[in-house]
């Protein structure tokens, strides 16, 4: 027990340092940190804004254009108010919460029970941590909200702020935000902000399948924000109210689902391999459980400094979705396979990944702390993002050595070279030495230095961020070096 607690001490430790290192090298802020921040909201600065594109943008071209049979489409946030009604996000996208009188602090009633479950778990008794997550599991089922309060006071659970166990009764909590379109408040104006990108796909099913003249199978993909009034907003980035989805959904003929989920359940797991997740650090949770609308659902975990949690998630959702349009729009999503001669509601394999969470874990993954020898003796630590160089901020940076002397235009001209092929940074003030740390903490793979040297015989030096290794090296031998390491090429080739 002494030794879990020790463990979790310094993972909490490493999240802690890697939240840190996001804000104070530029990658993600609290959003509105002036006036003390928005809870469970944050923005992406300078850096992170970067290798967020490049993950959205790695992402769109893995499923669109190594995948002949997907296509793209960006649909509005806002949406016509039925379309929630016949997702069910309306009448059940709710979670169980519950306040503290005392410290007026409000709780995930599911949550404060899996964190008593997990106590269990670490004094040495995974079955009554079971036990426990049986009997929640039955009540949650049963919708029984009394009987979870009940459990709460039961197992004796406290208010982490106040100590006491002053509970209110247990409510379902809708996690949609609402508003108002128009000037007139009434009912029927309450719009929704999307809890998921996936139901723009849905309703813009037959628009995309005639326009494109597309044949089952066939998907659609889309990256957008999706917004969650979630209780606990918690971990970072990790759980948030304003998020960004990565969804596809693929269109198939009934009986053939499984089939697909299996291979986009193949395809999802290569991306995240590629990208340089270690395979370690993934592993699959198969859904027990299924919600009303699936015949299969599985998530794929990474493995965060807090633990495996669910980072995407792979789900069979049978004809649900446009069986349910359909039902409320009074238009038929009905698809005629000209194949098997038969007419239909496609069935559904999704693939919904978080690009925050995804950012997340390469960034966790990234993350490194190495301790040496300095040249005067002295024990020193060396963080840098080791993240693959295709998706770092930036890949080249470029320093003259002194600002005089001819250096700055033999740089600028190196920097001319290179910017339109790498994303490539100049800088020249600043000592090299802190030039190299500062490239080391935004995890640039490759800094080119021009000297006298340079003036003279066209070579620069070339230092490798990983091994901090560095080469001498013909100014027109830079391109074809470094290229091969950030081609997108070469990395789509391993998600194929
Ligand atoms: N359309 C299916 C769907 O929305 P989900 O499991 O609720 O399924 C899919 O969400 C993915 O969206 C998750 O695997 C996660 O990566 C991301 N996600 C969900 N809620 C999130 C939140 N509050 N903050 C950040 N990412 C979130």
């Amino acid at each position: 027990m002494a030794q879990n607690k020790e463990k979790n001490t310094v993972e909490n430790n490493l999240f802690q340092h890697i939240i840190s290192h996001a804000k104070e090298y530029g990658f993600v802020f609290p959003s509105s940190e002036i006036y003390e921040g928005l809870q469970g909201v944050y923005d992406y600065g300078q850096n992170g804004v970067e290798l967020k594109n490049n993950l959205k943008m790695l992402w769109w071209k893995a499923m669109t254009q190594l995948n002949e049979d997907v296509v793209g489409i960006d649909a509005a946030i806002f949406m016509h108010p039925t379309t929630w009604k016949a997702s069910g996000h309306v009448d059940s996208f709710n979670d169980p919460m519950i306040d503290n009188k005392d410290s007026k602090k409000r709780y995930r009633a599911d949550v404060l029970i899996e964190e008593k479950a997990e106590e269990y778990a670490k004094a040495g008794n995974p079955e009554k941590k079971q036990a426990l997550l049986d009997t929640l599991a039955r009540l949650l089922e049963k919708e029984d909200l009394a009987g979870v309060q009940q459990l709460i006071i039961d197992e004796n659970i406290t208010c982490p702020l106040s100590g006491t166990k002053n509970w209110t009764e247990v409510r379902q909590f809708n996690l949609m935000f609402a508003t108002q379109m128009g000037s007139v408040a009434d009912e029927s104006a309450t719009i929704y902000l999307r809890p998921e990108t996936a139901q723009g796909i849905f309703v813009n099913f037959l628009n995309v399948q005639k326009t494109s003249g597309r044949q089952i199978p066939f998907g659609i993909a889309q990256i957008g924000k999706a917004f969650r009034n979630e209780i606990v907003a918690r971990q970072f980035i990790f759980r948030m109210r304003e998020f960004e989805q990565m969804e596809m959904q693929f269109f198939v003929r009934p009986n053939t689902e499984m089939e697909w989920y299996e291979y986009w359940k193949e395809k999802r797991m290569k991306f995240h391999k590629a990208i340089g997740l270690p395979e370690e650090k993934l592993r699959w949770h198969i859904h027990e459980k299924l919600a009303h609308y699936a015949n299969a659902a599985v998530d794929i975990e990474y493995e965060f400094p807090f633990g495996f949690k669910e980072m995407e998630g792979i789900h069979s959702r049978t004809d649900f979705d446009l069986k349910s349009h359909q039902e409320y729009s009074k238009n038929k999503q009905i698809y005629y396979d000209d194949e098997i001669k038969d007419r239909y509601i496609p069935y559904v394999v999704e693939t919904s990944v978080g690009a925050d969470r995804l950012f997340l874990a390469v960034l966790c993954n990234a993350y490194t702390e190495t301790t040496g020898i300095d040249a005067k003796g002295e024990e020193k630590t060396r963080i840098f993002l080791k993240l693959h160089p295709a998706i770092a901020p930036y890949q080249v940076a470029i320093f003259p050595l002194l600002r005089k002397q001819g250096l700055p235009e033999k740089a600028r001209e190196v920097f001319e070279m290179l910017r339109f092929d790498f994303r490539t940074l100049y800088e020249e003030r600043g000592a090299i030495g802190k030039n190299y740390t500062r490239q080391d903490l935004i995890g640039t793979p490759f800094c080119i230095t021009i000297d006298h040297q340079t003036l003279e015989d066209n070579t620069v030096t070339l230092r490798h961020r990983d091994t901090t290794e560095q080469q001498r090296i013909d100014i027109n031998a830079l391109h074809a070096t470094i290229a091969p390491h950030t081609s997108w090429s070469n990395l789509l080739a391993k998600m194929k």
